[in-house]
């Protein structure tokens, strides 16, 4: 007898697994209505088959044996939900192998090693679909790919990690400690397995390198993107943005000038009235300039069971419906490459900057600093100094006019130098605000 409905199968249940198991099961009956036919979950793969996710599957669905779930010809649709790279990797190309559609949240996967795996999709006629990989629940990846497809994309850039926002949300709010907050973070399911790629900006890149790819066609370039995290982030400069009247934000941003892309995370400060500024806790928004449709922005949660799950679904909903209708791709494996993109150094951006000097307070300091800044090109807006110390020095505050990176980092060095001058200068790009 022909199979009536497409049957899922999911490898991994944790955070993003149990959400999707829940979405397939309770709203098993909505889908049917919505798609015209069934869409079952028939198995999930899981060493772990005692813990309990809060879900209520029907008997013999959860088993521990991923080869069983990945060979089993009733199967159609195979979603990794496992994370990291290896056997992930090797389960979905087993899968693909096996003549299955393929669904993954795996953005640490598909930054690294995703070339192999779309490879292998186009060459066995099947879909990959990836829109749970970037911003958890906003469709971005649809957008990009599907929506402004009549764009050439100048600019993509915003929050897409909810740790980090929200650990500086916290921080900024409520002037709580870094680690604490982190902690809230895993309990709440929103950190990654290793906590440090949400602080350290790594799985920003990684969802970077995927944006940036299907925005621009810069084949997937994770190593190259420059990277940094939020760990460094006090909150006295905090304050100090607060005072000028801006947030720190962790950004990815990624921007096309002529045939040179320029990708980059790092804590960035917003002017309080810019539309990503006012993103808060675990949300996300990307923010995407157009050459048709100009400015957009795109908000939403972009972590947890439940929103990540929704994005997960979508995906095996378009395969299913592609299957069914035999409608050909619908997520489509084809990644652009265009070979004369070059990636921007990073020393070759041009930004404004927040400087936080700890000077001594002494005649004549101000205009040394003041000199070696002037001498390399660097204007500066706007100064504060506090009156308080802090170890014999004083914060001494500035914002910059736009300024090349590779000059800024000469001038600090020098500036570091100078015996007027105690510890690191601490430094902030500045983006989204007039020149
Ligand atoms: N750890 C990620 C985040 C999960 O915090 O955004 C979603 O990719």
């Amino acid at each position: 007898m022909k199979k009536q409905g497409v049957n899922v199968g999911i490898v991994g249940y944790g955070t993003v697994g149990a959400g999707t198991a829940k979405i397939l099961l309770r709203k098993q009956k909505d889908l049917e209505r919505k798609l015209g036919f069934p869409v079952v979950l028939r198995r999930i793969a899981d060493l772990d088959t005692k813990r309990d996710r809060g879900v209520k599957l029907p008997a013999g669905v959860l088993i521990n044996d991923a080869k069983a779930l990945l060979h089993d010809p009733e199967i159609d649709i195979v979603v990794e939900l496992m994370g990291g790279i290896h056997p992930a990797k090797e389960f979905i190309l087993e899968a693909i192998g096996n003549g299955k559609h393929v669904v993954t949240a795996n953005k640490a996967l598909l930054a690294t090693e995703g070339r192999d795996i779309f490879k292998a999709a186009r060459k066995n006629g099947v879909d990959v679909g990836f829109e749970a990989s970037v911003a958890g629940s906003i469709p971005i990846i649809k957008v990009v790919r599907e929506s402004l497809i009549g764009n050439n994309i100048r600019s993509i850039s915003g929050i897409i990690n909810g740790t980090s926002n929200y650990i500086l949300t916290k921080m900024t709010e409520e002037g709580v400690d870094f680690s604490a907050t982190l902690k809230e973070a895993q309990a709440l399911g929103y950190a990654e397995a290793d906590p440090t790629f949400d602080i350290e900006g790594i799985d920003s890149a990684h969802k970077l390198t995927i944006l940036a790819s299907l925005s621009f066609g810069i084949p997937f370039s994770f190593k190259k993107i420059y990277t940094e995290g939020i760990t460094k982030i006090t909150p006295l400069d905090i304050q100090f943005a607060s005072e000028f009247g801006y947030r720190i934000k962790l950004l990815a941003i990624a921007k096309q000038d002529g045939n040179n892309i320029e990708m980059r995370v790092h804590p960035t400060m917003l002017p309080k009235d810019h539309l990503i500024a006012s993103v808060n806790g675990v949300f996300n928004a990307i923010y995407i300039e157009g050459d048709s449709i100009g400015p957009h922005l795109y908000y939403g949660k972009g972590a947890g069971e439940m929103p990540t799950g929704s994005a997960v679904v979508s995906d095996i909903a378009d395969i299913a419906r592609s299957i069914k209708t035999s409608a050909g791709s619908i997520t489509g494996v084809n990644i652009p490459e265009n070979p004369d993109l070059k990636i921007k150094k990073m020393e070759d951006i041009r930004t404004c900057y927040y400087l936080r000097f700890s000077a001594l307070d002494k005649p004549g300091v101000l205009s040394r600093i003041s000199g070696i800044l002037g001498g390399r090109d660097i204007s500066i807006k706007s100064m504060i100094q506090k009156g308080r110390k802090i170890e014999k020095a004083v914060p001494l505050v500035m914002m910059t006019h736009e300024a090349r990176e590779k000059d800024m980092a000469q001038a600090l060095k020098e500036i570091d130098r100078l015996s007027v001058v105690s510890g690191k200068t601490v430094y902030l790009r500045v983006e989204g605000g007039e020149d």
